[in-house]
């Protein structure tokens, strides 16, 4: 199993559960977040005033999704993703992708992919 953390647009939210939906995920968590990427979340050029101080880094909105999946459905996820999530613009988002050791549904006590 894997969890995949995705790092999106806000207004791409909708579509990212449309897949995750289409891959028959078992299930996924979703925050509301502030982030910034290589741009340090400098929309135009200059530096950022923020509150009196001067400031290099501003952090725009961003929308997280946790979701562990089976193996065999990270490549599937990232094509998708890739053909329906990005805009081609910066500040698309990022994927991270970990390994996770197990998962245990409480209610049955099922493990591993099961318990997805
Ligand atoms: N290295 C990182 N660690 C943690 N979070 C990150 C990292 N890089 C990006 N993020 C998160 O992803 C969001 C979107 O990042 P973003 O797409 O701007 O990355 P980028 O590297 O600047 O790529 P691009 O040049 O396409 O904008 C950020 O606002 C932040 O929340
Ligand atoms: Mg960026």
């Amino acid at each position: 199993m894997k969890e995949m953390v995705l790092i999106i647009r806000p207004e791409m939210l909708e579509e990212l559960k449309s897949i995750l939906d289409e891959i028959h995920c078992g299930g996924m968590t979703i925050s509301s977040v502030m982030g910034c990427g290589t741009q340090k979340g400098v929309v135009e050029n200059g530096v950022n005033q923020i509150k009196g101080f001067k400031t290099t880094i501003n952090l725009l909105p961003k929308i997280r999704v946790e979701v562990v999946v089976e193996d065999n459905s990270v490549e599937n996820i990232i094509t998708s993703v890739r053909e329906r999530v990005a805009t081609g613009r910066v500040g698309d988002g990022k994927i991270f992708i970990r390994n996770i050791e197990d998962a245990i549904r409480i209610r049955t006590g099922e493990r591993g992919n099961k318990a997805l």
